[in-house]
């Protein structure tokens, strides 16, 4: 029999055509409470979108922890033979949700690990460095990349202004304006955790660790004229490509390998390993592989399972904690912060942001949209002596760091190879192939040529000229005499 439709509280209605109206050509009448639900409802179907990576996608997948890394960490994630229910987002950074996903960008690649000792999300991107290396540069960063107020255009004048500002943006622009800046799809591209994170072993010893994940699809790009002929023709391109690949049972995997550096050896470092602009070299540091994941099951609801789920850099488990990188220490508290106003002070209820494998205890209670609750036999205090839960006093020392003491602004002491330039012409002359290079010239005398300040113009020489000296000769005698690709 087929269902009726009915109203948000069960009862059956009588049109889903005809509102009540006082007689057949009159006036519609407040009273008929179906359409007056229905309309509400309606204007209410829309949550804010997220203030960075909002355009994206996701699916789910299982996480196989194939090698032995117990030395390093005690975290049940990553014990050998330990599997894992998963989630993965990819995202643009910069263009609002209906935006073009070919558009250039750094692309967000966020996971949550449905662990048995609570949720693990690692939010990185397809890129394993960053722009800035203290979040209180964040909001002005994001401005510069988004919209001037007065039009609600994008422009490269502020983008320039700010990168140029910002030397030490100069590794992560140099991704951006490189292969990395367009990918084939979602499939096709390597997730980085960026950050230091911290990792404790059983008996409490601690190590520096970051993480690859390498896509066994390829890491593969568009060139710009097909990425521009796609944002075209098909804005959801990454989108319908993940989602078809996975219906068609093509399941994308991706390898899963940790950097690991003895706690003791971060002060000596020839980098300063918690400044998130920074790459740890692999020849100081391998890749040691841990395991794989396998995203094989779309959501099923893509507002209540995507654009709902909630990630966070906070969603730490025992055995895995920060660094004191200052972009990861504020990311701890922006997250959930926005979490709360974009989805509702109870986002972590819903059924894509709670444990799947672990279960919640604490005191919390109450608030909008509250769905779950506490036998009212659990005390709604702490501490107590009807038998609540109570905290794990073996947690108490984890995840610390030594600190030096006095509250202080100032730059992170640098370490004995640390300036802004460094790396990024190591990436652009020993990693970019011929061709890579050749794109990237072509790519930045578009960036150049539309930039409209004499000033700003001239910072954009000299800091490609810093990253390297013949490309700023190049872009020198390219950039106002040759139109090319953006
Ligand atoms: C999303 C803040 C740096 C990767 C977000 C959101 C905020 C935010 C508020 C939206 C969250 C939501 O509404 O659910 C910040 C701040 C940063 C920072 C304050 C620096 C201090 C980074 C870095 C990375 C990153 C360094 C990567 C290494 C992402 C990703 C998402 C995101 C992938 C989308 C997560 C998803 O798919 O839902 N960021 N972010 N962010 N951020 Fe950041």
């Amino acid at each position: 029999m087929t269902d009726y439709t009915t109203t948000q509280t069960g009862a059956p209605v009588a049109s889903d055509a005809h509102s009540l109206t006082a007689g057949v050509d009159g006036a519609t009448v407040l009273h008929d409470r179906y359409l007056v639900e229905k309309l509400a409802q309606f204007n209410r179907e829309r949550i804010p979108e997220r203030i960075v990576h909002a355009k994206g996608g996701g699916a789910f997948g299982e996480f196989v922890v194939t090698e032995d890394v117990s030395r390093c960490t005690r975290a049940a994630v990553f014990q050998p033979g330990a599997t894992s229910e998963m989630l993965l987002r990819f995202s643009s950074v910069a263009g609002e949700q209906g935006s073009p996903d070919t558009w250039r960008d750094v692309r967000g690649y966020a996971l949550k690990f449905y662990t048995t000792e609570g949720n693990h999300d690692i939010v990185g991107n397809n890129t394993p460095v960053f722009f800035i290396r203290d979040a209180i540069k964040f909001p002005d960063f994001i401005h510069s990349q988004k919209r001037l107020p007065g039009p609600g255009l994008r422009d490269a004048d502020m983008q320039w202004d700010f990168w140029t500002l910002s030397p030490e943006s100069a590794h992560q622009v140099t991704y951006l304006m490189g292969d990395r800046g367009l990918p084939q799809s979602w499939r096709t591209m390597n997730g980085y955790g960026s950050h230091t994170y911290q990792w404790i072993n059983a008996p409490g010893e601690r190590f520096w660790v970051q993480y690859h994940f390498l896509s066994r699809q390829g890491d593969l790009h568009l060139g710009a004229d097909q990425a521009e002929a796609i944002a075209g023709a098909d804005a959801d391109h990454y989108r319908r490509d993940l989602y078809e690949a996975i219906e068609r049972g093509e399941f994308p995997t991706w390898d899963v390998y940790v950097q690991v550096m003895p706690y003791e050896e971060a002060k000596a470092y020839r980098f300063n390993p918690f400044d998130l602009t920074k790459t740890w070299s692999k020849k100081d540091y391998p890749r040691i592989k841990v395991g794989h994941y396998t995203l094989n099951r779309n959501p099923r609801n893509f507002f209540a399972e995507i654009e709902q789920a909630a990630f966070s850099p906070a969603n730490l488990v025992p055995g895995i904690d920060i660094s004191p990188d200052k972009m990861l220490m504020a990311r701890v508290f922006s997250y959930p912060d926005a979490q709360r106003y974009r989805v509702g002070t109870n986002y972590n209820q819903l059924p894509v942001n709670a444990p799947h494998a672990a279960s919640v205890h604490n005191y919390s209670q109450d608030g909008a949209q509250r769905h779950g609750f506490n036998h009212p036999d659990v005390p709604v205090y702490a501490p107590n002596s009807f038998g609540g839960p109570v905290a794990d006093p073996a947690r108490a020392g984890e995840g610390g760091w030594e600190s030096d003491g006095a509250l202080t602004r100032a730059a992170a002491t640098l370490h004995a190879e640390d300036d802004d330039f460094g790396q990024a012409g190591t990436l652009y002359r020993e990693v970019f192939t011929a061709e890579a290079r050749a794109r990237f010239l072509a790519t930045l005398t578009g960036q150049g040529n539309a930039i409209t300040v004499d000033e700003i113009r001239e910072r954009f020489f000299r800091y490609w000229t810093n990253v390297d000296a013949e490309l700023g000769a190049a872009l020198r005698a390219q950039v106002g005499t040759e139109v090319s690709a953006a």
